[in-house]
């Protein structure tokens, strides 16, 4: 069934502790549904505040970017299943863990995403853990063995979309964090795009934190972005 623009969306809740990000959540209302909790969070409360989400009718983006044996993953993943999340991330930097993941979700509706290459990284710091190709070269040969573990879909940048869907089809899903509505401030953030554009090149979730979260009236920015992403679709 295709998603709504709504269901597009998903609010980075990058908070200390679970209050704050309550106070985020309730502040947003019925303009989102989707939220996405990250480390800093997951160290306080946040896997109990992710079930809470789920048992609501929320949907959790549970970032947990998960690596270890396999053993460990596929026990973590069960666990993270049971907790009702949607999307979970797991570093695509392996085959072993991605399949691993892949048995760990059993026959839930968790959807697996793989982290391929962290956008902080660039040539320099591949050679310094002796791999010798470019990142977006490396993004691609990733996320084409995660596709190839049975893994879901990847979380890359709006600026590797347009190729990654060229490159690998429709059927897997991009989610793209790094979004920046035209004229709200960049933050640490250094590849963006505007909501519009990501999702016209070919993202199928945007990830926007700041830009909603410390807005002056936060349910009139994730309008406006749903707002764009409609605009996009159509
Ligand atoms: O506040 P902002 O919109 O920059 O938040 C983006 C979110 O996406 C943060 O939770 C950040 O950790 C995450 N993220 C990112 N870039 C990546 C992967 C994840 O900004 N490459």
């Amino acid at each position: 069934m295709e998603l709504t623009p709504r269901q597009r969306l998903i609010v980075a809740l990058d908070f200390p502790d679970v209050a704050a990000a309550r106070r985020c959540i309730d502040a947003l209302g019925d303009d989102a549904g989707f939220y996405k909790i990250g480390l800093e969070l997951l160290f306080n409360g946040g896997s109990e505040l992710a079930r809470e989400l789920a048992d609501q009718g929320g949907s959790v983006f549970f970032d947990a970017k998960l690596l270890d044996i396999g053993n460990t993953v596929e026990r973590a993943v069960a666990n993270i299943a049971r907790l009702g999340a949607r999307f979970l991330t797991v570093h695509g930097t392996d085959g072993k863990t991605m399949r691993a993941a892949v048995a760990g979700r059993g026959t839930s509706d968790l959807k697996l995403l793989a982290v391929t290459v962290m956008t902080n990284l660039d040539k320099e710091d591949l050679k310094e853990q002796g791999i010798d190709l470019s990142p977006s070269a490396l993004v691609l040969a990733r996320s084409r063995m995660a596709l190839d573990c049975g893994m879901d879909g990847i979380v890359a940048s709006a600026h590797e979309a347009a190729l990654l869907r060229q490159e690998l089809g429709s059927d897997f899903i991009i989610v793209t964090p790094g979004i920046r509505p035209s004229g709200s401030p960049v933050g640490d953030q250094s590849r963006i795009m505007t909501p519009e554009a990501a999702i016209a090149a070919g993202a199928d979730y945007l990830v926007v934190g700041r830009p909603i979260t410390q807005a002056g009236d936060p349910k009139l920015a994730a309008r406006a972005i749903v707002d764009d992403i409609e605009r996009a679709r159509s």
